[in-house]
């Protein structure tokens, strides 16, 4: 237990590092807060859509690898791995940390990348499954929420299809553990509650469209 609670801590504050708060201090001044601007969210999205997809980009990689770092470490060091069970807690610690980061008043974005890293470490197929998804909704529908909002859809069930597959075929490739399938079934329902008001925005025909720039003014 001693080792979980550490696992907790490390991927909650690892997971709390703000790239995108920053991005927005490095590029526009001190004075700047991206979470002023467009969704007012901390996120690659957000970053896109008030400062550029360059930096963006860079701040994808951040977020992904906030993610990736913590569950890596829950998957490889036996401190750190709590029985299978450091998988869960560092993958949920990381995307409340991005979600809820300690550095910046705990406003910070949906979660989506850094739950995506952590997805990697879990089950790299569902990750390969849920890119495709998200990816094609946001080419055909240009909604980025859309796309994770259906890309965490299909994490939820990838899980829950593996995990099974895995229990009544034993040494199937694709099979996660009963610690992964929590967080493949958790992590991906945070993300769909943590995007309320893009649905809401989404249903009132409000949302703005991937590529949709947004003034310093907005
Ligand atoms: O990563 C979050 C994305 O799905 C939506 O972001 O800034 O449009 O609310 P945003």
């Amino acid at each position: 237990i001693g080792s979980l609670i550490i696992t907790a801590l490390m991927a909650y504050l690892w997971g709390s590092i703000p790239a995108g708060y920053w991005m927005g201090k490095v590029l526009r001044g001190k004075d700047y807060d991206i979470r002023d601007h467009g969704s007012r969210k901390i996120g690659a999205t957000n970053v896109q859509r008030t400062l550029g997809t360059g930096p963006a980009l860079i701040v994808l990689v951040i977020d992904l690898s906030k993610g990736i770092g913590p569950a890596l470490l829950a998957t490889f060091v036996p401190f750190f791995y709590g029985g299978g069970w450091g998988i869960l807690v560092a993958g949920l610690a990381a995307l409340l940390g991005h979600c809820y980061p300690i550095f910046i008043g705990f406003k910070g974005g949906r979660g989506v990348l850094t739950g995506a890293g952590a997805l990697l470490i879990c089950s790299p197929l569902t990750f390969l499954l849920a890119a495709i998804t998200t990816i094609s909704t946001v080419r055909i529908w240009k909604y980025v929420s859309l796309g994770s909002i259906v890309g965490s859809a299909t994490g939820i069930i990838c899980g829950i299809i593996f995990y099974v597959l895995g229990v009544l075929r034993p040494g199937f490739f694709a099979a996660v553990s009963l610690p992964q399938m929590v967080y493949m079934i958790i992590a991906p329902s945070l993300i769909i509650i943590f995007h309320r008001d893009n649905i809401d925005r989404l249903l009132a025909g409000k949302e703005r469209k991937f590529g949709q720039k947004v003034a310093d003014t907005e």
